[in-house]
């Protein structure tokens, strides 16, 4: 979703701040644009296309720079409405991510004078900034806006009689770095290379930056000027001869895979987990797909009662019981649907876990506790290693909550999961036979019906072919009416006691003349089936199975020329409900 950035520097910030831009790219973008402030004067280059083109027709650098990829919520995509957003009189400039609920309130309240040139709620917070630095400082204007603005919001802001950018947050998240100059973004990603340390801005911080120094302050801290504490950062973006992130995210599986075998996790989580008597599970999309597996392991391997919900459906009600505990799943620790969820969660006093993949996340300041999957970066929107790693961590969680001992099984997948991708070939040729088809099924029971799930997310989200996954037993309730000679059906088999039943379904679906795939393991596998792969722990399967279909979509997706790293209409980070 949106990404900011801003720069101030002694030297020309125009690299770097393009460079930052491009690297917000990933979470999913329809315009962009930037404002340089050069002796008082606001220049600004906008684009309805990529930042490419925005870079092109910039004619001019600077030391102090604001720039913003848009993913459109208020407004179309447009370029009066991609930020940066003016105040009517042009004194002051912005770039906010999220969104403001109350933005026609404060219109009809405090700016009934006002113009307005866009169709955005951005332009309501900068207009305001002027109504309200009428009657009192920069510094005071911006913190008011505490008291009026409801929803969330990161904002940039500029006075053009100012060498400062503003900042302010709730809810969105802010980064200040510092490297050879000051930047302050949404995402660590941004900052450059040379970044030496970095700071994760809090809910009511509020400051700005000039080419030398910062001022920090948070409303709850009654003005004082606040000292940060600092992050080292560390990591590595390189593609590392991949042709794409998403590809080289699921070749790193393998090897994230061993950090696993020894994973101590805190006592007090697996007390916690032991103690309550029924798990909840909150996540959205890919997440949730894992959250679905995990109340499979909680309920069958640990004989716990466990469900899963989605995050924006979620509703907390008086029925949970005392003893409940939650689990929430997220990659980037930053998804709203789940920050509201949580939200509810602790109103009602519940203990939440959060696991996820980035630390330091908004997730994990809401959560009690807190594990890090520690996948490294996911660039790529669609999330692979992720998936993969969140579930496996549900796993071991419910195995040693009931002192199962499963290091020899995950030990085996380990020591063979390389092997996996020797069936790249077949991937490839499934996936080059589906590429020009409109619809495809998945078909599943238990356990590998969750794994058609996200087979069949994977699949929509970078291919854009509409894919849907059906239980095998629900198919003949409905769903089978769809199906005709030129469907397409991928079989998943990894359980035992589903089998047969699963091929029964396949049948009725052949004989109606629909093409057939099966990926299956060894010794549940006929002739005839597509991928066949070693056998491994049945609530292992998850792991050979998540790269077979992660590769599926990606060979789909290269076969159609798609850009796969960032399909169209996502975000990697969605930060709006
Ligand atoms: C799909 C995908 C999304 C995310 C979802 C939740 O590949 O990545 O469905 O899983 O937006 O995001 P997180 O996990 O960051 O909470």
């Amino acid at each position: 979703m949106c990404g900011i950035i801003g720069c101030c520097s002694n030297h020309n910030v125009l690299h770097n701040t393009i460079n930052g831009l491009k690297k917000l790219e990933y979470r999913g973008y329809d315009s962009c644009g930037i404002t340089f402030l050069l002796n008082k004067e606001f220049h600004t280059f906008k684009s309805i296309k990529r930042i490419e083109d925005l870079s092109k027709n910039i004619n001019i650098d600077g030391g102090l720079a604001i720039a913003h990829t848009r993913w459109a919520t208020h407004g179309k995509v447009s370029l009066d409405n991609a930020h940066p957003i003016y105040s009517s009189d042009k004194k002051y400039i912005i770039v906010h991510n999220g969104i403001i609920e109350n933005y026609l309130k404060i219109k009809d309240t405090y700016l009934k004078e006002y113009i307005f040139y866009t169709e955005t709620d951005t332009e309501v917070i900068i207009n305001l900034i002027d109504y309200l630095n009428k009657k009192c400082t920069m510094l005071e204007s911006i913190k008011r806006l505490y008291e009026i603005l409801e929803g969330t919001y990161a904002c940039l802001i500029i006075d053009k009689n100012e060498d400062k950018i503003y900042f302010i947050k709730n809810k969105s998240p802010l980064i200040l770095g510092f490297s050879n100059e000051l930047i302050i973004t949404s995402d660590i990603l941004a900052l450059p290379k040379n970044t030496k340390k970095y700071y994760r801005l809090k809910d009511g911080d509020y400051g700005y930056i000039t080419k030398d120094t910062y001022s920090l302050f948070n409303i709850n801290d009654q003005n004082h000027f606040l000292f940060l504490d600092y992050y080292p950062l560390n990591y590595d973006i390189s593609l590392k001869g991949f042709k794409h992130y998403m590809e080289k995210e699921i070749y790193e599986i393998p090897d994230l895979l061993h950090n696993y075998i020894n994973k101590k996790y805190e006592n007090r989580i697996i007390n916690t987990l032991k103690n309550s008597n029924k798990i909840y599970l909150v996540a959205s999309g890919t997440s949730f797909n894992a959250a679905s597996l995990g109340a499979l392991f909680f309920s069958q391997i640990s004989k716990k009662e466990s469900y899963a919900f989605i995050s924006s459906e979620f509703q907390i009600d008086n029925t949970y019981d005392d003893k409940a505990i939650f689990v929430v799943i997220s990659q980037s620790g930053e998804t709203a649907d789940l920050i509201k969820a949580i939200s509810k969660i602790k109103k009602k006093n519940y203990e939440v876990i959060a696991i996820c993949n980035v630390e330091n996340s908004t997730i994990k300041e809401m959560s009690d506790y807190f594990i890090n999957i520690n996948a490294g970066v996911e660039i790529a929107v669609a999330s692979t290693k992720s998936y993969t790693l969140s579930s496996l961590v549900m796993y071991q969680l419910a195995n040693i909550i009931v002192d199962n001992d499963y290091k020899e099984k995950l030990t085996d997948i380990v020591d063979n999961i390389s092997s996996i991708f020797d069936v790249k070939d077949k991937i490839k040729k499934i996936a080059s036979y589906i590429s020009n088809k409109e619809h495809l099924y998945y078909l599943g029971k238990g356990i590998d019906y969750l794994l058609c799930n996200e087979a069949s997310l994977k699949l929509k989200e970078i291919s854009y072919i509409h894919s849907e996954s059906f239980p095998s037993g629900e198919l003949k309730h409905g769903s089978i009416a769809l199906i005709s000679s030129s469907s397409i059906v991928i079989g998943i088999i990894t359980d035992p006691s589903n089998a047969n039943l699963i091929r029964n379904s396949l049948e009725e679906v052949k004989s109606r003349g629909a093409k057939t795939y099966v990926i299956s393991l060894e010794s549940l596998s006929l002739d005839s089936d597509s991928i066949i792969i070693k056998d491994f722990d049945k609530y292992l399967s998850f792991i050979p199975i998540s790269i077979i279909i992660q590769l599926l979509a990606y060979f789909t997706a290269l076969n159609l020329g798609n850009d796969i790293d960032k399909p169209r209409n996502l975000a990697k980070s969605v930060t709006v409900e």
